[in-house]
């Protein structure tokens, strides 16, 4: 028998019952409530009541502005064309100078007028214009920095009688005198600090003439003498032979895949000597 100080259980589980159904039923008010309240304001129920700038009666009444038709949104500027125009590949000074077996410097004795000492690890102390030789300084740093490479100048520029010096006759390898691309002060034989395969087609397999080849158009130069151009260029493969023509020119020859400059501007493939 339960005493009488203690609740029957039986009556507790009813009272139990009952706050929950208490409970249901006012929480089912709240819901049915807030329901109501957001289908008259317009809103989903739920989604907050604040009053915002365009809820206030001002705002309702005011008459809507019509919005400005949205601007026609110009095409990107890397879609401009580039200007093959922009540089002559005539005149000996022009970064965009073309010299091959069929196009010499005119005149065949040209010397730049802004030869500078190039202030990097070399062989022979190396001359180039001022501009090509920022580019250089700048490309063997990044070669440091970025790849732990040393790099070094064996050839900079060199002069007409220069070149007259160097000529072995072997016209696969070596421009005759006037014809060289060393004489307009914008290329550069660049090799290991180390010296290994300097010089020799072996370059382009060590980890500087790799870095070379895949990095020296972001310093505006191009590998001029790639492999399989010889019959456009006149000349074998030259790993270590990098001309500047500038970062515009070096990366639209990247990006539209051209890799000698004759076929680039169109002009006649130089194989041999006119
Ligand atoms: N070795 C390159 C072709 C020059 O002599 O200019
Ligand atoms: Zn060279």
């Amino acid at each position: 028998m339960p005493s009488n100080d203690r609740p029957d259980p039986a009556d507790r589980a009813r009272q139990r019952r009952r706050l929950v159904i208490a409970c249901a039923l006012s929480l089912a008010l709240i819901a049915g409530a807030a329901f109501v309240v957001g289908a008259v304001s317009g809103r989903a129920p739920g989604a907050g009541a604040s009053v915002s700038e365009s809820d206030s009666p001002d705002a309702r009444d005011a008459t809507p502005t019509p919005r400005p038709a949205p601007a026609v949104t110009p095409p990107p500027a890397s879609v401009e064309t580039f200007d093959r125009t922009a540089h002559s590949l005539d005149d000996p000074a022009s970064i965009w100078v073309v010299v091959n077996k069929l196009r010499p410097l005119d005149p065949q004795d040209y010397v730049p007028a802004d030869l500078v000492d190039v202030p990097v690890e070399h062989t022979w102390p190396p001359l180039l214009r001022q501009e090509a030789s920022d580019a250089v300084v700048a490309m063997f740093q990044a070669a440091l920095d970025e790849a732990g490479l040393e790099l070094a100048s064996n050839s900079a520029y060199r002069s007409y009688a220069a070149q007259e010096e160097i000529y072995d006759g072997d016209d696969l390898s070596t421009a005759r005198p006037g014809f060289s691309e060393h004489q307009t002060g914008l290329t550069m034989d660049i090799g290991a600090a180390s010296g290994e395969c300097s010089l020799d087609a072996c370059f382009g397999e060590t980890d500087e003439g790799i870095w070379l080849r895949d990095n020296a158009w972001r310093f505006g130069f191009i590998l001029r003498y790639p492999a399989d151009k010889t019959p456009i260029t006149g000349y074998e493969y030259e790993p270590w032979h990098f001309r500047y023509v500038g970062v515009a020119l070096a990366t639209e020859m990247r990006e539209t895949g051209f890799t000698t400059l004759e076929e680039f501007f169109g002009l006649p493939a130089a194989p041999e000597y006119g």
